[in-house]
């Protein structure tokens, strides 16, 4: 009986990655790069009608382009357009996030670097201990990674926007610098790139009465690796929780100036060595257990109002 599960599953293993082999897509990625963290990073600009809406407005800036990838949340490259987040942070409206700004900023900067594979992690709401290692959010990101290293390419950058829901308690801001070097040194070491380069956004303003501590914690975060691009003066949107579809477009930009700084000091990578092969349960297992996470931060006993009481909700953002 078990041997025949085996070879139920092996079988089935074998399937999918001839499949995925098929992607032919796969091997014209030269250059990969992660979005992790939350609402912000997943993209809310032009989120409209209480977050129920995205206007579908895309600026010229992040216009999808044959040099542009994104991993599916099916493993596989696809041609990247807005929202890139769609069918990973499925918990809320997507819209415009700075993912497709910063690529097309960094191929313009850089005409001859190669196609870019853009590889979205982040999930609205979440918190930092939610992305400590081991957890869905955090296995999830490592795992997705690995997936589209398979087909060649380099990791060039882990792009992290997140701390606004650690602006909430006070235990929670102060461990946050603690907790976000914790994550940084993990990705490093669990992707094997001891010198990737981590740019992280700083947080400019927030709903919770932490937001100070949180933003020392990340200015002062004084990692090798990590630089920061100051989110400060970025305009808010209507919502008063997520910048706007010209903010990310500018943030975007930003990004991609710092990662052209990190390019004077070349990463080294060493390979990958486990996990070579990502399938498709473990996607489906992925999206069945953010799915029940999500429920639970829509219907949990969590949910706490913003402060004008409309129906969006801090939890789940
Ligand atoms: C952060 O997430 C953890 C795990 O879900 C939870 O226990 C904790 O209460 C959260 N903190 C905040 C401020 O939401
Ligand atoms: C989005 O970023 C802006 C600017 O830093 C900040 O004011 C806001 O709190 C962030 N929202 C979330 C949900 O992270």
């Amino acid at each position: 009986m078990i041997p025949f599960l085996w070879l139920i599953l092996l079988t089935h293993i074998r399937w999918v990655n001839a499949a995925d082999l098929a992607n032919v897509q796969t091997s014209q990625v030269q250059n990969i790069f992660i979005l992790a963290g939350q609402s912000n990073m997943s993209g809310r600009g032009g989120v409209i009608n209480h977050a129920i809406t995205w206007d579908g407005v895309i600026p010229p800036e992040c216009k999808s382009n044959p040099n542009i990838f994104r991993l599916s949340a099916g493993l596989t490259w696809v041609k990247a357009q807005e929202p890139l987040h769609q069918d990973i942070d499925l918990s809320k409206f997507c819209g415009v996030g700075p993912g497709m700004s910063f690529a097309n900023s960094v191929l313009k900067r850089d005409p001859n670097i190669g196609a870019i594979g853009l590889v979205p992690c982040a999930i609205g709401g979440t918190n930092i201990s939610e992305w400590a290692r081991g957890g869905v959010l955090y296995n999830h990101m490592i795992r997705r990674t690995e997936a589209a290293l398979r087909g060649g390419g380099k990791i060039q950058a882990l792009l992290w926007y997140q701390g606004e829901s650690d602006t909430v308690a006070l235990e929670d801001a102060k461990l946050y610098k603690f907790r976000l070097r914790r994550l940084f040194k993990n990705v490093l070491h669990d992707l094997h790139s001891p010198t990737l380069p981590v740019i992280q956004v700083a947080l400019a303003s927030s709903i919770g009465p932490y937001r100070e501590q949180v933003r020392k914690a990340q200015l002062g975060i004084n990692l090798p690796n990590v630089r920061t691009v100051d989110a400060k003066g970025l305009p808010v949107g209507m919502d008063y929780v997520h910048i706007t579809t010209l903010a990310q477009v500018q943030l975007g930009q930003m990004l991609a100036d710092s990662f052209h700084q990190t390019q004077t000091t070349q990463a080294v990578l060493l390979p990958i060595q486990e996990s070579q092969h990502i399938h498709a349960a473990a996607a489906s297992a992925w999206l069945h257990s953010i799915k029940r996470l999500m429920l639970y931060r829509m219907h949990g006993t969590k949910i706490v109002k913003r402060p004008d009481a409309s129906p969006w909700n801090y939890a789940g953002k």
